[in-house]
């Protein structure tokens, strides 16, 4: 079973739609058509930017994929502030980050509204791409596999096996990311193999052997071609290096 890497840029809280647009239009000359048959690029920008990109994405039938960084899981509604799956869905986003640690720390977001939010956005015909990840005090005292694969399964139970075949898992160790401090592809890969064995756990061999996993944490380009190597890594999630599309570029290439 061949699973196509899937390379994804999330952006943060960074680059205004302006921005945006050149920094979409830069990569667009930099990747070319064998990048995209080697490996599927997304790019996340923050939720004011996604019209612009889209438009750009549209108008010069560019191969990357639209991404969104989360969203709530109620379809409309008294929710101030926050955007329903189906908004994005329209924009023609494909993948959308769920439970990201950042708001999972800052922003309250439990198991549970991970939970919902993943079966949100499989309703809206998008492709989740739901992130676990251990803290360093976690790692530290030998709770790296229960913690990450209690999430795993909190994330994804009572879903349908071939709902679970096409998602996105991102590992994502809290203490590599932002820090310069990435997980050995030897550790990556050892933890991306216990997501996968817990997916076929739950779900059967055919949705452990294509649901693809990411690691995330400080890639860079000098980092991604070992993590890209391992059995069971099937992509990268880059947040800080995908702000600058030369570096991006060079990660899409090395790693595919
Ligand atoms: P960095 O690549 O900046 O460490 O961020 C990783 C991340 O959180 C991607 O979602």
């Amino acid at each position: 079973m061949s699973r196509k890497p899937l390379i994804s840029g999330n952006w943060k809280m960074n680059l205004n739609h302006f921005e945006a647009i050149q920094c979409v239009q830069k990569l667009s000359y930099l990747l070319t058509k064998d990048d995209y048959s080697a490996v599927d690029v997304s790019v996340h920008p923050p939720f004011t930017d996604i019209r612009s990109v889209q438009t750009v994405i549209d108008a010069d039938e560019l191969l990357m994929q639209l991404g969104a960084q989360h969203c709530h899981w109620e379809e409309k509604g008294a929710f101030t502030g926050e955007i329903a799956p189906a908004f994005l869905a329209k924009l023609h986003v494909k993948y959308v980050i769920v439970g990201h640690s950042e708001r999972r720390e800052l922003f309250g977001e439990t198991d549970e509204m991970v939970h919902k939010k993943v079966a949100a956005v499989i309703a809206n015909q998008m492709t989740p791409i739901m992130c676990v990840g251990e803290t360093l005090d976690e790692r530290e005292t030998g709770q790296t596999e229960g913690k990450v694969l209690a999430q795993v399964a909190a994330g994804l139970v009572g879903r349908k096996p071939e709902q679970v075949s096409s998602m996105v898992i991102a590992y994502e160790p809290v203490w590599a990311i932002g820090t310069g401090r990435n997980a050995t592809a030897e550790d990556a890969q050892a933890v991306c193999a216990a997501i996968r064995a817990e997916v076929g756990r739950m779900f059967g061999a055919e949705a452990a052997a294509q649901i693809r996993i990411q690691y995330g944490g400080s890639v860079k380009a000098g980092t991604v071609a070992d993590l890209m190597k391992q059995p069971d890594v099937d992509g990268a999630l880059v947040g800080g290096a995908s702000l600058d599309p030369d570096e991006f570029a060079r990660i899409v290439q090395l790693g595919r």
